[in-house]
């Protein structure tokens, strides 16, 4: 007899910590209330169809042969489908079992916009595999192999954020992750403000390459790191005055790019004091900050991100504004008054369009849990 199961994984938003996460760094992302919803019915082969209903697209995968990438037929995997495949290829690779079913999702989480529309697919597809096979896994080591999945099979060199954040989201929360230790802990938000998310509409098709390469740069100041301290393991060891002494040493690119991640370690650890304390403004000032660094130093915020938060910059209720996610398109993540919310998604809505003429998709969001079986 086929059972049947129904799964939400939502998306996530980075308040803080960006671009960290492969430097044994701090983040502070939350789950949102934006999700895929997946529905199965378990079949008693090896074989998973999946309908991708928003994309009006099908594939028919056979879980005994995921190592080239291809379908029952033997036709290359479509893009989409290698978030799935590559989560069963990673849980077979620990001895879990991924059974066959039919499943059908859907998503109201924009794609390629930096909210992890890609990680929720991952979670929300280990979830249903355990749901399905029965065997038990804690949330982080799901979020690990899920991650796993990104890694070697989709081929963008991620780190634990994202996947670790739609699978241990918790309601009114963001989740402090230290990606170094794996200790995490769910933190409050900042009282009395709303999370408003603006997508500027803009994808920029070379996300993952350039993403790639940031991470190699931050590899390449390791390594002089290393031949000064040995001790050295990560860019989470290096000081800022550290990289300062050591600047002659790097190409212009990796030490801008490596200033960002040291400046962004330390300003997480300010920003997590800020939220023992209750102070709001300085945590909002932070993410000002950040915003600035991810545009001169890291590189990765384009004219249309920088225009959501300079608009969002000039709103008096606004408390902090910044691009979320890993950059070149996609969103901006903003604190605001929590009164004045709504009047801020028409201000920045009707600044955006004057500025730019495009339409951003401006809403508030409020932090959920991780996915669950429903
Ligand atoms: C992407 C990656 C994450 C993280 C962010 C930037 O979302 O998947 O691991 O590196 O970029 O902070």
């Amino acid at each position: 007899m086929s059972q049947k199961f129904h799964i939400v994984s939502p998306g996530r938003v980075n308040l803080l910590g960006e671009h960290v996460d492969k430097n044994d760094g701090k983040v502070l992302p939350a789950a949102i209330d934006r999700s895929i919803k997946l529905s199965a019915e378990t079949r008693d082969d090896s074989l998973i169809k999946i309908k991708a209903l928003d994309l009006a697209e099908s594939v028919e995968i056979d879980l005994t042969k995921l190592d080239g990438k291809l379908d029952s037929a033997g036709s290359p995997l479509p893009s989409w489908a290698k978030y799935p495949a590559g989560v069963a290829w990673s849980l077979q690779t620990g001895g879990f079992a991924t059974k066959g079913a039919e499943v059908e999702f859907t998503s109201n989480i924009p794609m390629g916009a930096g909210l992890s529309s890609s990680a929720a697919v991952e979670v929300a597809f280990a979830v249903l595999w355990q749901a399905m096979s029965g065997w038990s896994m804690d949330r982080l080591t799901l979020s690990q192999y899920c991650q796993k999945a990104e890694v070697e099979y989709a081929g963008v060199n991620c780190g634990l954020m994202d996947q670790f954040a739609c699978a241990n989201g918790v309601e009114g929360h963001a989740v402090l992750l230290d990606t170094r230790s794996l200790d995490f802990k769910s933190v409050p938000l900042p009282k009395n403000t709303s999370i408003v998310i603006a997508d500027s509409t803009v994808r920029r098709s070379l996300q993952t390459s350039a993403y790639n390469d940031r991470v190699i740069d931050c590899q390449a100041a390791v390594a002089v790191a290393q031949k000064r301290n040995a001790n050295v393991r990560s860019l989470r060891d290096v000081s800022v005055d550290e990289l300062e002494d050591m600047k002659s040493k790097l190409s212009d690119g990796v030490y801008r790019h490596a200033r960002h991640v040291v400046g962004e370690i330390e300003r997480v650890e300010q920003a997590i004091h800020c939220l023992e304390i209750g102070d709001s403004n300085t945590f909002g000032k932070i993410m000002f900050d950040t915003h600035a660094s991810l545009r001169d130093l890291y590189e990765v915020s384009c004219p249309e991100l920088d225009a959501l938060v300079e608009i969002a910059s000039g709103f008096s209720g606004c408390i902090g504004a910044r691009l979320t996610g890993a950059g070149f398109g996609g969103c901006t993540v903003n604190l605001v008054e929590q009164s004045k919310a709504e009047e801020f998604v028409q201000y920045l809505s009707e600044g955006y369009l004057r500025k730019t003429n495009l339409n951003a998709a401006v809403f508030v969001t409020h932090a959920s849990r991780g996915a669950y079986v429903v």
